[in-house]
């Protein structure tokens, strides 16, 4: 519940003060499966087609790049929607001015909540190109903090072998609102043994898992799970049930009441699916939502504040993908997805929270030893790592330092569980396949962590 400072803070003669703080009024993101409203362009800069050929398979219209060959840019038309720069093939330094000359007119250009998408090789041979690789991922980042008023800047490195229909889904997911939190990010796609079409409703007739799905962010993960087609059976602790069973009528799923620290958790919601949807029946995806944090200095934090997180928070995950992962009725399919919620208290340390930033770095440390384990069964394993996201979780925190972590990020204000769930979704699609052991952060690239 909002405090009354905070209802002060909101309200009309409190946005006034906020202004005159030098605080601006956030913008409002474009969210969910929405393109871009003005026109698309793209580039090639050393003559990869990679990047037109996908958004010709996702059916999207796009023109040639303006570029900046002057001390004054030439302007779009019209406020462009977004650009994306294919540089694959850049292997040498004096290259990266192509990338200048074409992100300067378009960053002047950009529509509210624009996108800024840029290709590169994921692997690269050679001193420079090494160089140049790395120079990428810092132009991305500080692109990242000079867009204004929702636009983001979003890199993504190409493994050697991947073709548009391993790419689609992700620029999809970064073109549309589902990615409006997602900034300043850079992360991995690589070629699939087999990947779906990208569709509007991709998660028809599969089963989704989610954990501490009572509230917050994981309600949100069923939700857009079941909006994608999913079957979601939704798990939360005995004292959320009431909210459980609500949500899960509103979705059509099943509810579970359970702790998952329970030391046969996984064979329980393997038991559950099959019980409920039969012996053949598989989970598509299993999601590790359910944390909680019990945050103090780490000279205040005892031995039992210390367990309760990292078992909550990292232990429970690893005993429950045992089970799920052993072939049983109602366990993981093979092809099958594994997201775990990490934060970017995980990468980048928070002062207080020192239990809570050892089990979601371990998150992260899991994921990636996961993934290359699980890739032959065509399971993929990601996380995310969100930053301040608006739930009961942050709400407790202090109102100032709260409004401090809200602000301090390139979109200026705290993200919704909409904003995880849907790059949860992402991860969830089948035609995702080729996305693995990558945790994406979704902060609105929060000043704080890499
Ligand atoms: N809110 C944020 O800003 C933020 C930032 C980074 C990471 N996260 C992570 O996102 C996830 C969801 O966070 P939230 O803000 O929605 O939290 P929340 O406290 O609002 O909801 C967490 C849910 O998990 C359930 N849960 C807790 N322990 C459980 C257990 N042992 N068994 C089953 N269910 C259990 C709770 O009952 C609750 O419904 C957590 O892993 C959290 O660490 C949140």
């Amino acid at each position: 519940m909002a405090t009354m400072l905070e209802q002060l803070f909101y309200s009309g003669p409190g946005q006034a003060v906020a202004g005159k703080l030098g605080l601006p009024e956030p913008e409002t993101l474009r969210r969910g499966r929405v393109n871009p409203s003005g026109p698309v362009a793209v580039t090639s800069l050393t003559g990869s087609s990679l990047g037109s050929d996908t958004l010709a398979l996702l059916g999207v219209a796009a023109s040639a790049a303006l570029v900046d060959d002057g001390d004054e840019p030439p302007a779009y038309p019209a406020r462009l929607g977004a650009l994306v720069v294919d540089a694959r093939g850049l292997t040498l330094l004096p290259q990266l001015e192509g990338l200048r000359a074409a992100l300067r007119p378009a960053v002047k250009s950009m529509e509210p909540s624009g996108r800024i998408i840029v290709l590169a090789d994921d692997e690269v041979s050679g001193l420079e190109a090494h160089a140049v690789r790395q120079a990428l991922d810092g132009i991305n980042r500080t692109v990242g903090k000079e867009l204004r008023r929702g636009a983001t800047t979003n890199l993504i490195y190409v493994r050697p072998g991947t073709g548009a229909t391993d790419l689609a889904s992700t620029l999809s997911f970064l073109l549309q609102g589902r990615s409006a939190f997602v900034d300043g990010q850079s992360w991995t796609v690589g070629p699939a043994a087999a990947t779906s079409a990208v569709r509007e409703r991709p998660l028809t007739d599969r089963i989704v898992v989610v954990t501490g799905a009572a509230r917050g962010i994981g309600a949100q993960i069923a939700t857009v799970a079941a909006r994608d087609g999913a079957t979601v059976v939704c798990v939360d602790v005995p004292a959320g049930g009431e909210a459980l069973a609500a949500l899960t009528n509103q979705l059509g799923g099943t509810a579970l009441q359970l702790d998952i620290t329970a030391a046969d958790a996984g064979e329980r919601i393997a038991a559950q699916v099959a019980s409920r949807y039969g012996d053949d029946a598989r989970i598509h995806a299993m999601v590790h939502n359910a944390g909680i944090t019990r945050d103090k200095l780490l000279v205040n934090t005892d031995a039992a504040r210390w367990a309760a997180v990292v078992e909550v928070n990292l232990a429970a995950q690893l005993r429950m993908n045992v089970a799920l992962l052993d072939g049983r009725p109602g366990g993981l399919a093979d092809d099958g997805r594994l997201v775990s919620i990490a934060s970017t208290s995980g990468i980048a340390g928070n002062r207080g929270q020192a239990n809570y930033a050892a089990s979601k770095a371990g998150v992260v440390g899991l994921v990636r030893a996961l993934a290359p384990e699980l890739a032959g069964r065509g399971i993929t394993v990601n996380a995310v790592a969100p930053g301040f996201i608006e739930t009961e979780m942050t709400a407790k925190i202090p109102f100032v330092q709260r409004e401090v972590f809200r602000r301090t990020n390139s979109l200026g204000q705290g993200g919704n569980p909409i904003d995880v769930a849907e790059t949860i979704g992402y991860f969830l699609d089948p035609a995702s396949a080729g996305v693995t052991g990558q945790v994406v952060r979704v902060c609105g690239q929060n000043l704080v962590g890499a």
